[in-house]
């Protein structure tokens, strides 16, 4: 370390680094990295798993591709430990220096090259504190008897175990041999073996260019379960049957999202059941989706999570959001192809449940945020910002009913033939807010036509704060059911007479959100007399349910919650509940008691948003 800064020193690195961060390719705010001058084009990483230091070690060697005459390459890194740094083949030491750490974005790491250089190798370890990996003891996992990591790299924690470009806006092949306990089993974002080996090596290899954010690797006790000819489950030993029960629609999902919007051009499609720590209901990690067991619900009723980051093989792994200010168009549209591929298979009806909750959630949110507020606009301004704070309803709901209005305005085939086109076209590369819009323009003629221009209103939907008064209102005849039963029910119906028969998760999530705050404890104890909610199997209707036994404090519920509190760590699913908790002042005591026991086995991703809530 001091050496590096006597060398930073020396060459003035200091002046580098500004120019580096105010010029990048895609004005990549988040990043240090100077891929306008020099860009990474492959990685081939070499590391070892320690499960006792808690490390990964070893080596990166990256490809870089020269565009001006640079005199370094910037790297963007947070948190590691670089020990040397080589330049090509014959591994010529570099002179290399780590600049200033910045609580979130990192550290800049400048190695100076020649315009010989066609390579850098990077010697380095992680640390254990890593915000990318969780280390999980035995206890933390299904099976108990074996440790667990996995990575989660989105949206710039891959510079925590990888020294790169971690921008969205640079895309690279990567290779990697990984190094673990024979009895455990490595997988990656990446062609993935299916059995163990003997000595706990793993080779891997991703022909297709990706960002950096889709790097990943969970190394655990794993077993494989075909589902199809290019479809899979990765499961613990325990949880393997269950989950491939829970997916069997996965062949018939990528068949219709294929469908809708080309070929799948990935070659396989498997996913990752987690242990229950994982942060994110899932994550769209290329060949390899990573996802909670909480959708494990035992129904397939929450299988739009995975038809969620199936459709991300396209919107967000290949067109991909050029900085995190667009973060839209990764999500919004991934929530719209989700909600089509759904009705696809399981029809109108189902998807029209899906999007009442879209906008009931997005509602919720546009009201808590304040509708005058910045974080309301599609396009984000994540200045001097951890890109997670743009991680809300907006991108997603705001963002879906968006492109609705667009299908409704076009009409459907003609904004399906677009959209396929936009992806055929757009394939492997990023995409900012502003040149999709220009694509629209082109296609649609929307300038030109007054009318189609006043349906439309972009700049109100992607510019401005709120939610326009066009929006599309989805209408679901079930739900209506569902509407008119909890009027009975307040109106004194007895809970058990209520007509409920053939009610879906969707139904009894509505119903929940569709009680009043003002609902007295007696009326809530008879729904969970008639329900047995409090026993629920079902990660998602516990939350509902959860949120009600707060506001009336209905105690026999918190013991169970608690449990839920303690094993769950997807931060969607404990955050309104320590949320609601925090709103009186027993709850946040009581709230603290509990997190001072869960805190330790969550993830830092979602430690650090429930720490600003219980602060
Ligand atoms: N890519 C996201 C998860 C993510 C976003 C991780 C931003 C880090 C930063 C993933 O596709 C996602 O949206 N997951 C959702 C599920 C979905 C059904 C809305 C989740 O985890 O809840
Ligand atoms: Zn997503």
């Amino acid at each position: 370390m001091k050496l590096s800064m006597f060398i930073a020193g020396l060459l003035g690195f200091s002046t580098l680094l500004l120019h580096a961060q105010t010029k990048n390719t895609m004005n990549d705010i988040h990043s240090y990295a100077n891929s306008h001058e020099a860009v990474i084009t492959h990685l081939q990483l070499d590391l070892s798993v320690n499960f006792e230091s808690k490390t990964l070690s070893g080596k990166a060697i990256l490809s870089i591709k020269q565009k001006t005459k640079a005199l370094s390459v910037v790297l963007d890194t947070r948190g590691l430990t670089i020990q040397k740094v080589t330049l090509n083949d014959s591994e010529k030491p570099a002179k290399f220096s780590l600049g200033e750490v910045h609580k979130i974005f990192g550290a800049p790491l400048t190695i100076q090259i020649t315009p010989k250089t066609t390579s850098i190798t990077v010697y380095y370890s992680t640390s254990p504190s890593a915000g990318a990996l969780q280390w999980l003891e035995p206890s933390q996992t299904a099976g108990k008897e074996k440790p667990f990591l996995f990575t989660q790299s989105q949206a710039i924690l891959a510079r925590t175990w990888v020294p790169c470009m971690d921008g969205p806006g640079v895309r690279m092949t990567y290779s990697a041999t990984i190094r673990t306990r024979p009895d455990l089993l490595a997988v990656m974002s990446a062609g993935n073996p299916t059995m163990k080996t003997p000595d706990g090596v793993y080779k891997f290899e991703m022909k297709q260019s990706i960002p950096s954010y889709l790097l990943a690797l969970a190394v655990g006790d794993l077993e494989f379960r075909s589902l199809g000819n290019r479809s899979g489950v990765y499961a613990e030993p325990s949880m393997a049957d269950k989950s491939a029960y829970e997916f069997v629609d996965l062949e018939k999902m990528i068949s219709a999202a294929e469908e809708l919007y080309g070929p799948y051009r990935w070659e396989r499609y498997d996913l990752l059941v987690l242990p229950p720590s994982f942060p994110f209901g899932g994550m769209e990690n290329p060949r390899l989706t990573f996802a909670t067991p909480t959708i494990l619900a035992g129904d397939r009723s929450l299988v739009a999570l995975v038809a969620h980051e199936l459709a991300h093989s396209w919107s967000g792994n290949l067109v991909t959001n050029a900085t995190w200010n667009d973060f839209w168009l990764n999500e919004g549209f991934t929530v719209y192809f989700e909600q089509r591929i759904m009705e696809k298979i399981y029809g109108r009806e189902y998807s029209e449940m899906l999007a009442t909750l879209t906008l009931k959630d997005l509602n919720e949110t546009i009201e808590s945020l304040g509708a005058t507020n910045p974080d309301t606009r599609l396009k984000l301004d994540l200045t001097n910002r951890d890109p997670d704070e743009g991680v809300t309803d907006i991108a997603y709901n705001k963002g879906y009913f968006f492109l609705r209005l667009c299908e409704e305005t076009f009409g459907r085939e003609p904004w399906d033939a677009f959209l396929k086109k936009y992806f055929n076209e757009n394939a492997f590369t990023p995409m900012t807010t502003e040149n999709f819009l220009e694509h629209l323009e082109k296609q649609f003629a929307i300038k030109q036509n007054l009318e189609l221009a006043a349906k439309l209103t972009i700049n109100a939907w992607v510019y401005a704060p709120g939610l326009p008064a066009n929006c599309p209102q989805p209408s679901s005849n079930e739900f209506a059911k569902v509407s008119s039963q909890v009027e009975s029910f307040l109106n004194g119906t007895q809970a058990t007479q209520l007509e409920t028969k053939g009610w879906t998760t969707h139904h009894w999530l509505y119903f929940l959100s569709k009680l009043p705050d003002s609902l007295r404890q007696e009326k809530v104890i008879e729904l969970d007399y008639a329900f047995y909610f409090t026993r629920s199997g079902n990660s998602e209707i516990l939350c509902e349910w959860f949120k009600r036994c707060i506001i009336t404090n209905y105690e026999t519920a918190f013991r169970p919650m608690q449990n839920y509190l303690m094993n769950v760590g997807r931060r969607k699913l404990v955050k309104p509940l320590y949320e609601q908790l925090a709103k009186t002042e027993a709850g946040k005591i009581w709230a603290k008691e509990v997190y001072a026991k869960a805190r330790p086995g969550y993830h830092s991703v979602t430690y650090n948003t429930i720490d600003g809530i219980l602060k």
